[in-house]
């Protein structure tokens, strides 16, 4: 039954058809990005003789059935169809040569559903995904608050929906991301304030991307650590999620006035490296740390930084959603992004969290990014090409024991030096004065 469900998630196929590899066929059935060039850590490693072909040739950000490739300066161009492109959507059926070597795109999708009527307002929407999808339009999805409400009505009236939705009194919104708003509500019943997640899929859902979902996210309820927000509730009804946890009064340090006293960024970084260690222990990556995940907890003398977020970049992922509610495979994090994890659609080992925690510390010594991203300039580009900026060069004053261990957290290509969240932490407390 799995098999069969998989086999009917759309995909795409990059088939060599000239050059070196001839016959090689890579098949793309989850959202990400994958290099293409010569270099040994090309997803699509092309060209190993052939001097048109650049290292790093171009990318493809792949949220299937949707392709689009994106030549990253090299030298020869890459043609789409015979005409050079910088940026474009691809197609089945189209080519993509370069140098001397010929990719044959293949796309399959599920069949288009015809029209479906929007689960808030009852307007019909172009059917997208799925038979048996159900979507919220775009007008609603502008209103997310509208249609909390509503839904939260149907499901107290006992008309629809979770029971995990039932219960809640919305307060007032507390922030909006890339993938949904979040609002403090009162759980009636325990009187507790918490913060719920509701997130509006721009896709159709059907119920096998709906409950893929869940249960991933359900994954995440035994993570029980004083450094990761504790999951409360999760439900769906329609294309709409919601997900209660615990709320921190203290909100995201993205929030904080930096540059922070060095004491207490590294505090800050050693509580998120304590969270780290024990969720992969627990056999669990995030993939999205950055400060807007970096939640404070507890009164504001004590406040104690807990991770937000754990398993939703999966979740997204193995629902094949990632792409309807985020802009773009990679969504807005790219600055606090490792090399590998930029580069390679898979890789999500626990070192890319590590990554990210150092470059989210650097955030609090600095005020700025790792890496320098100007205006008008591709970010996966500049992943992909520009290294850490040495830490000191953004804050002189820095205690040189501490620059070093940043600077050398943040070292990514060819490999994360410091792989683990136990090995950080110990080189943080070392750093210390
Ligand atoms: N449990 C919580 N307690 C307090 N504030 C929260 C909580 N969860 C989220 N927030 C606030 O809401 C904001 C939006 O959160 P959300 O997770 O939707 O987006 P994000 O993390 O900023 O970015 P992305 O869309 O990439 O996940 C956060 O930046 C944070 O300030
Ligand atoms: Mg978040």
């Amino acid at each position: 039954m799995a098999d069969i469900q998989t086999d009917m998630r759309a995909s795409v196929t990059l088939s060599v058809r000239a050059g070196d590899r001839t016959r090689h066929d890579y098949r793309f059935t989850e959202p990400g990005t994958c290099l293409v060039g010569r270099a040994p850590d090309c997803g699509v490693r092309i060209g190993t003789d052939d001097s048109r072909v650049s290292r790093l040739h171009c990318l493809l950000d792949l949220d299937p059935p949707e392709v689009r490739v994106r030549d990253l300066g090299s030298r020869n161009g890459t043609y789409v169809n015979g005409v050079k492109v910088d940026e474009c959507s691809l197609a089945h059926g189209d080519e993509i040569r370069i140098g001397r070597t010929m990719l044959r795109v293949s796309v399959t999708a599920p069949a288009p559903s015809g029209l479906t009527s929007c689960r808030h307002c009852g307007l019909a929407v172009p059917g997208t995904g799925s038979g048996n999808g159900e979507t919220i339009c775009g007008a609603c999805r502008r209103t997310p608050r509208a249609v909390l409400i509503d839904l939260l009505n149907r499901v107290s009236n006992g008309d629809a929906g979770p029971k995990a939705a039932h219960g809640y009194q919305v307060l007032r919104e507390i922030g909006r991301g890339g993938q949904g708003v979040v609002y403090l509500a009162r759980h009636e019943s325990s009187g507790e304030l918490r913060a719920f997640k509701v997130l509006l899929s721009e896709a159709a859902v059907d119920p096998y991307a709906r409950n893929g979902f869940l249960r991933e996210i359900e994954n995440t309820r035994a993570l029980r650590h004083p450094n990761i927000v504790e999951f409360r509730d999760s439900g769906a009804l329609g294309a709409a999620f919601f997900l209660a946890c615990e709320f921190c009064e203290g909100g995201s340090v993205d929030q904080l006035t930096v540059p922070l006293p060095p004491e207490r960024a590294v505090k800050i970084a050693l509580g998120v490296l304590d969270g780290l260690a024990y969720a992969h222990d627990q056999g669990l990556v995030h993939r999205d740390i950055k400060p807007q995940n970096i939640l404070l907890s507890g009164p504001v003398s004590a406040r104690v930084p807990k991770l937000a977020d754990f398993g939703l970049a999966k979740a997204f992922e193995n629902a094949g959603l990632s792409g309807h509610t985020r802009t773009g495979s990679l969504g807005g994090s790219v600055a606090f992004m490792s090399r590998p994890q930029v580069i390679d659609y898979k890789f999500a080992k626990p070192e890319v969290d590590v990554w990210s925690a150092a470059a989210s510390l650097y955030w609090l010594l600095t005020g700025s990014a790792p890496r320098r991203f100007p205006a008008r300039t591709d970010p996966v580009m500049v992943v992909l090409s520009e290294t850490a900026v040495p830490i000191r060069e953004r804050a002189p004053s820095l205690p040189r024991r501490l620059a070093a261990v940043v600077d050398e957290a943040l070292v990514d290509s060819p490999r994360i030096p410091i792989g683990t969240a136990a090995e950080l932490r110990r080189a943080l407390s070392d750093a210390l004065p």
